[in-house]
């Protein structure tokens, strides 16, 4: 069975010192949680000293993006081999990159061959837009952008992946998916699409979290649904009441 997976994405918030305040605030409780894997993704700055707060603890640690190079003149940019001895996780593709920040499908694809081969796990985000959504292209865009991510990769590599199913209009705004709506579009436009390209025994090891809007109320819901292992969090994992959440999901 998959185990479930809760990361927290903090997005631009919290200072190097106010992120590790707020670790070691949660820690203890956090790693008492059974049954459960549990990341942070701090702004890169702060990952340092969080990775240093958590060690020892079942609290993992992801960046919120990097670039697919190791090295070189690309101002402003962080590659996988920095973050390596920090990070086992990188959230790749979110969609405020891609609205803000112009990440292609073709520019997630190269960074999670490289996180990969670098030892980091992608947490590979896809969601479609309100417009689209009202439109009815959910499941087109969604599994585009699924087949577009995982284009060329082996079983192998695609078993080692996360993904995010975040749909754009339920991201910080309060107005979450239903459980049922988001359990359909996972199973229809993720997994099945994922048992197409690798087949069904590889899509199946692969854990698929719901992200927008979720809640320490909504996450027993969500956590329902047989295609939904966990969850990305954004606002509801800035503070401490993210421990109910997570034991929620641990069920
Ligand atoms: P939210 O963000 O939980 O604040 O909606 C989720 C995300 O963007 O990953």
């Amino acid at each position: 069975m998959r185990t479930p997976f809760v990361a927290g994405n903090w997005k631009m918030n919290k200072t190097a010192d106010a992120a590790v305040a707020f670790v070691r605030e949660i820690a203890a409780e956090l790693d008492a949680i059974a049954g459960i894997d549990v990341a942070v993704c701090p702004p890169f700055i702060a990952i340092p000293a969080v990775a240093e707060a958590v060690r020892g603890t079942k609290i993992g640690v992801g960046a919120q993006n990097m670039y697919h190079e190791v090295s070189g003149a690309y101002t402003g940019e962080v590659s996988p081999t920095m973050l390596q001895p920090y990070c086992q996780y990188v959230i790749l593709g979110h969609s405020e990159r891609r609205a803000y920040f112009g990440e292609t499908d073709e520019g997630v694809n190269k960074k999670i061959v490289a996180a990969l081969a670098h030892g980091l796990t992608p947490i590979v985000c896809v969601g479609e837009s309100l417009a689209q959504n009202e439109a009815g292209e959910t499941q087109s865009f969604v599994s585009g952008q699924v087949r577009a991510a995982f284009a060329g990769l082996s079983n192998e590599q695609a078993a080692a992946c996360v993904i995010a199913y975040e749909p754009i209009w339920a991201i910080g705004t309060g107005r979450s998916a239903t459980a049922s709506q988001a359990g359909d579009i996972i199973r229809t436009s993720v997994r099945d699409v994922l048992a197409d390209l690798f087949g069904r025994e590889t899509a199946e090891a692969i854990r698929i979290q719901y992200g927008g809007s979720v809640t320490e109320d909504n996450i027993a819901e969500y956590m329902g649904q047989a295609d939904i292992d966990g969850a990305l969090v954004g606002g509801a994992s800035l503070k401490p009441t993210f421990i109910k959440l997570v034991r929620a999901a641990a069920g």
